[in-house]
């Protein structure tokens, strides 16, 4: 297991960074494409571990996908196309993987088994297997379906309308997913909206999708047939909040990341950040592929404790351990609440995050579902641990750049999950 150290940075960041692919575009693009009638060309994917194993678990399955000049080419062999894996598929650490291809598999023909690393082990498979179910599908795991292995016997299914008791895209793309090959109608209603890539990406796959006006109810039809076609990645919005932060908490810092996906069912950071004072500019705004993208621009800045919670949290749930990070360097308290989804996560985020920033000399407390934190505070540094978490790996970093020792952090390797070189950029704008 791979150590990282980070130091005190002498001056500010400077310069411009090309955010990564986003990962849950990524994942969607070569899933979809695989199940798409015809030949889907990707740029802009990210090459992470995670989305590395959706590539793996779909050629288990004869998909065709090659890699030339940076672009990604999948031979779509349509929804009856996917061939029976002979052994088991094996998504990594990846929780979008493991649920949007169990949707997928529940209204195949084939037989399955889909497991992943210790962390997927512990993480709740039955919000998709209970709707799954419910629509007809043959799934089974430990703890009566909740738990990997899964093993998934595809048979036909049936539409059905949901009402999830969480706000999930995982959750909502696994249950369209198999909608796709059930009968009938398939709905997803969640009480607040999550991410929204799979209905944009399943119209530009000539899907019919139908959304109320505020987006919490999605509707599709059965028989439905994708048509492969051109993606094009925006940089993960996820990846430049580490960066975003990281410049608002090192004096005299000024740094531009560039080709950021600014779709509004991720923006809440944004959001957050104006609240605390920050300003960041937003240039150079576009649309590609259905979805926003734009150029940011932050400096240095005062930042001051805000309440975070209600709608906003699936909006910024990923980002929640950075903004941890940036609190503990606002001025006053910041609540974060409503968060209990981050205990499912790929650590239990409410813990990891507590335990690891009062490590390193942070007044931070857990609440039942996130956590209060006192600023400013003068972080101190020392050893910390990613466990595995590569969003938390990345945001301990940060604390590294102005704590007074130098932050070492194990298992940084986790980071490759979502940012494979994570820590040369980071250093890289410290020159
Ligand atoms: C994702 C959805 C979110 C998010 C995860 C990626 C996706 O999870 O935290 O990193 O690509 O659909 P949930 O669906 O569990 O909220």
């Amino acid at each position: 297991m791979a150590s990282e150290k980070v130091n005190l940075a002498k001056t500010g960041l400077k310069g411009a960074v090309r955010m990564p692919g986003d990962k849950s575009i990524s994942h969607r693009s070569v899933l979809f494409a695989a199940i798409a009638e015809g030949n889907t060309t990707i740029q802009g994917f990210l090459k992470g571990a995670d989305c590395l194993s959706t590539i793996s678990c779909m050629r288990q399955m004869g998909v065709e996908i090659e890699e030339k000049d940076e672009v990604i080419t999948v031979h779509g062999r349509g929804l009856d196309g996917l061939k029976e894996p002979l052994e088991v598929l094996d998504v990594g650490n990846s929780g979008t993987t493991i649920r949007l291809l169990s949707g997928v598999l529940s209204g195949t023909s084939l037989y399955s088994v889909v497991t992943g690393d210790e962390s997927i082990a512990r993480r709740p498979m039955s919000r998709i297997t209970y709707p799954l179910k419910m629509m007809g599908a043959a799934i089974d795991g430990r703890d009566d379906g909740n738990l990997t292995p899964l093993a998934i016997r595809g048979r036909s299914l049936k539409g059905i309308d949901y009402i999830s008791p969480v706000a999930s895209a995982q959750v909502k793309s696994a249950i369209l997913l198999a909608g796709l090959n059930a009968k009938g109608k398939t709905s997803v209603t969640e009480p607040a909206v999550s991410r929204d890539h799979t209905e944009r990406m399943l119209t530009a796959f000539g899907v019919e999708v139908n959304r109320d006006e505020d987006g919490r109810r999605v509707e599709i039809y059965g028989g439905a047939k994708l048509t492969g076609t051109d993606v094009y990645v925006p940089g993960d919005i996820s990846s430049a909040a580490f960066f975003l932060a990281a410049a608002l908490i090192t004096p005299d810092s000024h740094l531009t990341l560039e080709n950021v996906g600014m779709n509004p069912t991720r923006t809440g950071i944004l959001d957050v950040l104006e609240q605390m004072g920050a300003h960041i500019q937003v240039k150079r705004e576009r649309m590609q592929n259905g979805e926003p993208v734009a150029d940011l621009e932050v400096t240095y800045g005062t930042l001051k404790g805000i309440q975070i919670g209600g709608d906003l949290i699936p909006r910024l749930i990923d980002e929640i351990p950075a903004i941890a990070v940036l609190a503990t360097q606002a001025s006053g308290t910041t609540v974060i609440k409503n968060a209990g989804e981050l205990k499912v996560k790929e650590t239990n985020r409410i813990d990891t995050m507590v335990s690891q920033l009062q490590q390193l000399g942070a007044k931070v407390k857990a609440t039942n579902d996130g956590m209060i934190i006192e600023g400013k505070t003068d972080l101190v540094g020392g050893t910390v641990s990613s466990f595995g978490d590569h969003r938390v790996g990345m945001s301990l970093a940060l604390c590294g750049l102005i704590a007074k020792n130098p932050v070492t952090i194990k298992e940084a390797e986790a980071v490759d999950v979502s940012f494979p070189g994570f820590f040369n950029v980071l250093n890289g704008c410290k020159n």
